[in-house]
């Protein structure tokens, strides 16, 4: 088959990572007789110093017309000015805004060969394995008024965090129906005792598990959550939340699968179902780590399983998607790591190796 994908590599380290998942793709068009046309386009500080704006239109437009987008990561010290009038991550939230990305999975999946490569016992986190949905297009990241301006008695600034009820029911939906192909468990996670909107967000989520008589719902709220997450991972299935504390939770939840490099994730513009295409964007949750940009040394593994989790979900070819999930598998399993997930007698590999040694195993199979 024929796929339409933009590719973003970004800024820092993405376009290392995003190399490593063009390089699985390669293996698997050759292997299951795809044709990928890559359009590679500038997003993030790239994007900023050679056209100026954070994302061109005519980028957005390429992406509209797309199968799906892959895209590395945004940001970096060099636009990091807080007084900037246009900043890299705003091409990162024009995209999912304008894209209708609404739903942000993260499966968070604890690799037995890596149990040791956590800071928490292995006890804890062995056979760990849930998926957040997370609201990307609403909430605090995008709510008005959202401002900063001078009064007489000194600065002031405001960020809103807003949900209509329409926004907070089609999230809710994803959790509701990835929870029915999975362990039938949802945890909606709020702030119900403080926030106006997560007593929205509650009540809705509510009627709408009437259309879901098989799934159970529990509300958790999100400081408990945070703490639930390290102390018995275990007990997580499906759960879904809002943007702000969706991003900080999955970030805590990167930690049990031992690092950042290993957890992907899907920007979705409907809810997903098996066989049929959804749009999305797909990238790695961790940052652009400009630390580590040229030096060969960053885990591809998050951005290659984003590339297959694109394969699954915007393409529906589950068969490659399980190839390459498997190829990272059988990597791990025989001993290669990065630097972020290395442990006493495995050997040690830089981006590119590892993005070769998965490619290999695609081929392989
Ligand atoms: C993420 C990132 C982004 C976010 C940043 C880069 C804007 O942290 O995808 O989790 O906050 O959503
Ligand atoms: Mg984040």
């Amino acid at each position: 088959m024929d796929f339409k994908l933009v590719v973003l590599p970004g800024d820092g380290v993405g376009p290392e990572v995003v190399a490593e998942a063009i390089k699985t793709l390669e293996a698997v068009s050759k292997k299951f007789g795809h044709n990928f046309r890559l359009d590679r386009r500038l997003v993030g500080g790239a994007s900023i110093d050679a056209e100026g704006v954070a994302v061109s239109e005519e980028t957005v437009t390429r992406c509209q017309k797309a199968d799906a987008v892959l895209l590395g990561a945004v940001g970096g010290p060099k636009w990091d000015d807080p007084l900037a009038k246009v900043r890299p991550e705003d091409g990162l939230l024009e995209l999912r805004k304008r894209l209708g990305l609404f739903a942000n999975l993260r499966p968070v999946k604890v690799f037995p060969m890596l149990v040791d490569a956590s800071n928490l016992k292995p006890q804890i986190i062995e056979g760990v394995d849930f998926i957040f949905v997370r609201e990307l297009i609403g909430g605090l990241y995008f709510g008005r008024p959202k401002r900063r301006w001078q009064t007489s008695r000194g600065r002031r600034a405001v960020d809103s965090m807003a949900y209509s009820e329409q926004e907070i029911e089609r999230i809710v939906r994803v959790g509701f129906e990835l929870a029915q192909r999975r362990q039938r468990k949802l945890i909606s996670v709020d702030k119900a005792n403080v926030l106006e909107s997560s007593r929205l967000w509650r009540q809705v989520a509510i009627e709408v598990a009437r259309d879901y008589p098989d799934v159970s719902l529990e509300h958790m709220l999100v400081d408990a959550c945070s703490m639930r997450l390290i102390q018995n991972p275990r007990y997580l299935d499906v759960l879904v939340t809002e943007n702000t504390f969706g991003d900080i939770l999955t970030d805590e939840a990167s930690m049990l699968a031992g690092s950042m490099g290993m957890l992907p994730s899907a920007s979705l513009a409907g809810v997903p179902q098996s066989g049929v295409r959804t749009f999305g964007l797909y990238e790695p949750i961790h940052g652009s780590a400009p630390r580590h940009a040229g030096k060969n040394e960053v885990n591809p593994i998050a951005t290659v399983l984003s590339a297959a989790m694109m394969l699954r979900y915007s393409l529906a070819r589950e068969k490659e998607a399980e190839a390459v999930e498997k190829a990272v598998e059988n990597v791990l399993d025989d001993g290669y790591r990065t630097y972020d997930i290395m442990s006493e007698g495995k050997t040690k590999v830089g981006t590119a190796e590892m993005g070769d040694l998965i490619a290999r195993k695609v081929s392989g199979q």
